[in-house]
């Protein structure tokens, strides 16, 4: 079976749908049930015998080995982190904890694990680390995309603590041996998103008639990925990636923020008439150090595993808002006190 972190958040949810439609190995889903975990993502496996939640942090290393030594996982892929930008500067030092210390204790469980199992086994297992673009920093409109090749520079506490999580996967693989890849890919978006990013964040506010508040001149490029590409990618590189390796995943869709909120507006006019949504569209107080442009060469993952991104910008934007319409019940179940708490403190000071 494959012990998966995070499976309760945005992208472990999907993974895990999706597995589940073409797989019937089980999965082990480690989650600590943070605000971004919402078991309701997975209530369709409720009876799956395919699928075991354990509410788990990857800090308590002691509960880590009795779930390793209990179901003798052959692959970890770990998603679970404090993924939010905004929150990150805010509050950095959860951050550092889940990310930093929370990935060095799974890894460390899994290097002692992996030691233990007979030599064919221990060939065949991999710990597979889902990392980000944002460790490469910033780019300039006329930089080279990233690739496999760019450097390390960080700029926010989230990225930091990212490049120390991708630095400490390096250092188990080159130290241990542990068999390790690692993917870093672009902003991705789809079904289960929490409302704090920008796309779901966009939609809930535009339907309930709240202005949509887009940082500074709305000119930062993102790279969007729609979620069930990054999903089949990571299974990729499960499947034939190689150990040491890192794999950039991209949707060669780069857009201005501005452009991906008109682009919403639009969809919500054509499913949703009767507002002009457009006119909510509110310039407000950038983030601080906001990294102007991602973008990302995945030639490597076409070069040497054969995949692409297969869903283009403009149909993945129209399932992503449709799924938001069809789900107002998700929506409802994750916009708890907490949730009202981070709006007041990420947008009440904005001008
Ligand atoms: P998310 O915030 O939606 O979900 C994170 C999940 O991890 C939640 O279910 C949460 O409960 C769990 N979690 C948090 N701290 C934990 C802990 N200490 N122990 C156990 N579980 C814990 O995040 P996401 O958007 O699904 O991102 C998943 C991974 O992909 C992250 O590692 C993130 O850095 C990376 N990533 C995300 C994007 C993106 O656009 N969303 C892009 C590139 C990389
Ligand atoms: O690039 C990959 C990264 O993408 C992941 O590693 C992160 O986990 C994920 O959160 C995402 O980071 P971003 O900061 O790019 O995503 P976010 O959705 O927060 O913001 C996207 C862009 O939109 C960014 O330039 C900031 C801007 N923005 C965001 C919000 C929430 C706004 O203009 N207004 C907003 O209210």
């Amino acid at each position: 079976m494959l012990l998966v972190t995070g499976g309760c958040g945005f992208i472990g949810s999907n993974f895990i749908l999706d597995w589940f439609a073409q797989s019937d190995e089980p999965i082990i889903n480690v989650d600590r049930l943070t605000y971004a975990g919402n078991p309701l993502s997975l209530a369709s496996l409720a009876d799956d015998p395919r699928h075991h939640f354990e509410r788990v942090d990857i800090c308590d290393q002691v509960s880590l080995e009795r779930l390793f030594a209990t179901h003798r996982p052959r692959a970890v892929v770990h998603f679970a982190a404090e993924s939010h930008v905004d929150r990150s500067i805010h509050g950095p030092l959860e951050f550092v904890r889940t990310n930093v210390l929370g990935t060095a204790t799974l890894l460390d469980v899994a290097r002692r694990y992996w030691q233990s199992l007979p030599a064919e086994q221990a060939h065949a297992f991999r710990f597979l680390h889902v990392s980000t673009d944002e460790v490469f920093g910033t780019l300039a409109p006329e930089d080279a995309r990233f690739d496999e090749s760019s450097r390390y520079e960080p700029n926010s506490p989230y990225s930091a603590s990212k490049a120390g999580s991708d630095h400490l996967v390096r250092a188990w693989f080159h130290t241990y041996g542990l068999p390790v890849v690692t993917t870093n890919c672009s902003n991705n978006y789809g079904p289960r998103q929490f409302p704090e990013k920008l796309i779901p964040l966009m939609i809930v506010n535009a339907l309930e008639g709240r202005p949509l508040p887009v940082y500074g001149d709305g000119m930062q490029v993102r790279d969007w990925l729609y979620v069930g590409d990054h999903c089949s990618a990571i299974r990729r590189v499960l499947e034939a990636g190689v150990p040491g390796e890192l794999y950039l995943v991209g949707g060669d869709a780069e857009r201005p923020n501005i452009e991906v909120v008109r682009t919403i507006c639009a969809l919500l006019s054509k499913l949703r008439p009767g507002r002009d949504y457009s006119a909510l569209i509110t310039h407000v107080a950038d983030r601080p150090g906001h990294d102007r442009r991602y973008a990302i060469d995945a030639s490597k993952m076409k070069r040497e595993l054969g995949w692409s991104a297969t869903e283009s910008f403009e149909s993945g934007m129209e399932r992503t808002v449709r799924w938001y319409l069809d789900n107002a019940e998700w929506i409802a179940s994750v916009r708890s006190g907490e949730y009202q708490r981070w709006i007041e403190t990420n947008y009440a000071s904005r001008s």
